[in-house]
């Protein structure tokens, strides 16, 4: 697995020049870290936002259909989880009023996976409708916030995993975070070893990733502001019985 950085303008001029270019080079397979697609002091804005509201509202689920609100929930071994994990996680849906501006700061992103779909979806869709963008704040706490090997399935919404970096190895966290893989058993690649926040990662949902355990040997602490921390924006299917819905399958 190859690791390559880009500045924000070299990335968009060859993603908009070169589709198939990109998407063979995404799949043989590389990460591509592209250098301060957003501003670190934003992102660390948001996360901060998360963080407050998670220590001061209690942990709930919706299913997403219509009427979701948005929520976050402390993922916590779920027997019925298709990934197992071990995180908090900050949902905000785009057919919300209240989250206009931040789909609106995010919409690079949306527009990117749309440019690369063969349809165009809308960032307003609500559940009845199939498809929903979401914008997940993703916290993987010191004493082992984690989320077990798995592949997800690629999509015509989601030809590409959008991975926003909202914390420092090294400073929010010394050991573990996200890995990508060639195969079951391959070398592993840690690549928040190469992120800074505000970077974007992109990776082909179909390769083998996870997160290892955050700093397992520390108590698990949900309510610190350290860890790793992850924004993704992505289109996701609503909670109806679609027929079509793929689950992401767990590897490990
Ligand atoms: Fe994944």
């Amino acid at each position: 697995m190859k690791v390559n950085k880009y500045n924000k303008k070299d990335f968009l001029d060859f993603v908009f020049n070169d589709k198939e270019g990109f998407l063979e080079k995404l799949n043989t397979p590389e990460a591509l870290i592209i250098r301060e697609f957003y501003p670190s002091e934003k992102i660390h804005e948001l996360r901060n936002l998360c963080f407050d509201r998670g220590i001061i509202s209690v942990s709930t689920w919706h299913p997403l259909k219509e009427g979701c609100p948005d929520y976050h929930r402390l993922h916590d071994n779920y027997p019925r989880a298709y990934v197992k994990q071990k995180f908090h996680a900050f949902y905000h849906h785009g057919y919300l009023k209240e989250n206009e501006e931040l789909f609106q700061y995010f919409s690079e992103i949306f527009e990117l996976k749309n440019y690369l779909s063969d349809a165009v979806y809308s960032t307003k869709g609500v559940p009845l409708e199939k498809l929903v963008a979401r914008i997940n704040v993703h916290h993987y706490p010191v004493g082992g916030g984690y989320q077990a090997e798995h592949i997800d399935p690629a999509r015509d919404f989601a030809r590409i995993q959008t991975l926003i970096c909202a914390s420092k190895k090294g400073v929010d966290f010394q050991n573990g975070g996200v890995f990508g893989r060639m195969e079951k058993g391959g070398v592993k690649y840690y690549l928040d070893d190469y992120l800074e926040p505000g970077d974007l990662l992109v990776i082909s949902p179909d390769i083998h990733h996870g997160v290892d355990p955050i700093d397992p040997s520390e108590p698990y602490s949900w309510d610190k502001n350290t860890g790793r921390w992850m924004i993704l924006p992505l289109f996701v299917t609503s909670d109806y019985n679609w027929e079509d819905n793929i689950k992401p399958k767990q590897v490990s």
